[in-house]
């Protein structure tokens, strides 16, 4: 498969163009005020699977966004390669701190990526990296390489909860049939470091609300006599964690997976530089669980982290008052074996315990997810594993990511079949965050790599 190579260099502006195209689009599931765009990106997205080469397109009308169904089927025996990815993005807030507008993608040059990256909300995560493979099916179509079928499921609420994809899942189950779930919305741990994701944490995320008197107050009448929400808030928070970063919460840890000593030493040979990891971030020191590593503390445990918090007075100059409300959105990222709806319960119970008289507690919980393992000696890994080794020309690391996506564990539930996260992004490209960005080199390695996974799975497949 020679040429792949060749047809990259070939449309490389092409292909960038039109993926500028899609990053042009504000698709902000979060944000109302953008559900025309969403839309718009179904649509694109349909347009760009049917010029790729898929032979049905349709796009799924849902109770949210739409689901971009797409397929080619070149003969019912051969294994059927079933692509996710999403067209939503994260919003672009704070705006202030693009170095250039999030919805205008540019290729601009970094100190890590001296051949240019691309600038925009959506340009890792994930319309880039979901881009990679409607260009890869594209070169496998015109040069007669597509060796297996292969379906697009490419939706547009990842980035809240994925609701209406669970449901499009339970009553698709023969359209959606395929023998390997393949999807790029993770990264890699350096470009000269490539590494396969093999687990994501689950996910449960809440939002409490502390409610002390009927109105603010004065907090000179009032101050010492009545409950501050935000002292309360603030306390109870704090009393989360002990004095180990362990998390308080009865019954949190009682259901993790704890590994076993030669299995965290595997995982700690995955190359890591503290230096330059502090350096990347501007800290001094890295903070987290008593007795774990780094890589661990992000991967395998569990964790509890306060999202955003706000009550009370926060605008110009001083305002004395005792807020009547304090809240905070709190998201718990979780492990093999723990159950995100137990979770939830158990973080509901123990908030309102710790609760002192004279405040009340609502704990609203919005959504969440399961975890998810995959083996690395089954087919769909070792077909991955080549592919990364051909391209890269090194055999690429697993690893267990931190990330959460929600709707992979429950593929396997409804479809019985496991997910690749043939991710192909960096940490340092900002998801989520300003000036989020994928280097071009990235872009291309990815529509590289995907077409030798079809190649190697089908043969392994009927080997
Ligand atoms: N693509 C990310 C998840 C991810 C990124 C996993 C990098 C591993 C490495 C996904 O779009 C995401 O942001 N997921 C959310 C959860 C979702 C329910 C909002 C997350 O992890 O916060
Ligand atoms: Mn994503
Ligand atoms: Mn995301």
């Amino acid at each position: 498969m020679e040429s792949v190579g060749d047809y990259i260099s070939k449309h490389k502006q092409r292909f960038l163009d039109e993926l500028f195209n899609l990053l042009k689009i504000p698709s902000v599931s979060a944000d109302s005020a953008f559900a025309q765009d969403v839309v718009n990106a179904a649509q694109a997205v349909a347009n760009f699977l049917s010029d790729a080469g898929c032979d049905t397109v349709e796009v799924c009308e849902t109770n949210g966004y739409p689901i971009v169904y797409g397929e080619k089927i070149i003969d019912p025996n051969a294994p059927t390669v079933l692509v996710y990815g999403h067209y939503d993005v994260q919003p672009a807030d704070p705006v202030d701190l693009w170095h250039s507008p999030a919805f205008e993608p540019v290729v601009r040059t970094t100190d890590l990526h001296p051949d240019g990256a691309i600038f925009a909300r959506g340009a890792s995560d994930d319309k880039g990296q979901m881009f990679m493979h409607i260009k890869a099916l594209e070169f496998m179509v015109e040069n007669n390489l597509l060796p297996c079928n292969v379906k697009f499921m490419i939706e547009g609420e990842e980035e809240v909860g994925s609701e209406s994809l669970g449901e499009f899942v339970k009553e698709n189950h023969h359209k959606l049939a395929n023998d390997i779930i393949l999807i790029s919305d993770t990264g890699m741990i350096a470009n000269d470091i490539p590494s396969i994701t093999t687990g994501l944490r689950g996910l449960s995320y809440v939002e409490v609300e502390v409610t002390g008197p009927n109105r603010d107050l004065h907090s000179g009448l009032y101050g010492g006599a009545v409950a501050n929400p935000i002292n309360i808030l603030t306390g109870m928070i704090a009393s989360l964690h002990d004095e180990n970063n362990h998390i308080t919460i009865p019954g949190f840890y009682d259901k993790v997976e704890e590994l076993s000593k030669e299995e965290r030493e595997v995982m700690n040979q995955a190359p890591f530089n503290l230096e330059a990891y502090k350096k990347a971030l501007d800290i001094d020191g890295v903070y987290g669980e008593k007795s774990y590593t780094t890589n661990e503390r992000n991967s395998i445990r569990p964790t509890l982290d306060v999202n955003g918090i706000w009550g009370g007075y926060t605008g110009e100059g001083a305002k004395t008052v005792i807020p009547s409300k304090a809240y905070a959105k709190i998201s718990m990222r979780l492990v093999p074996h723990q159950d995100w709806n137990e979770i939830t319960d158990l973080f509901t119970t123990h908030f309102k315990n710790i609760a002192p008289a004279g405040v009340r507690v609502k704990v609203t919980p919005h959504h969440g997810g399961q975890s998810y393992v995959t083996p690395i000696d089954s087919i769909g890994y070792q077909a991955a594993s080549k592919a990364y080794e051909a391209t890269f020309g090194k055999v690429p690391i697993p690893k267990r990511n931190g990330g959460s996506i929600p709707i992979v564990p429950l593929f396997e539930d409804e479809l019985g079949s496991k997910s690749i996260l043939m991710g192909f992004g960096l940490d340092s490209n900002a998801i989520h965050s300003p000036n989020e960005h994928l280097a071009v080199w990235n872009f291309l390695k990815g529509i590289e790599t995907i077409p030798y996974f079809y190649k190697y799975f089908t043969e392994m497949s009927s080997s």
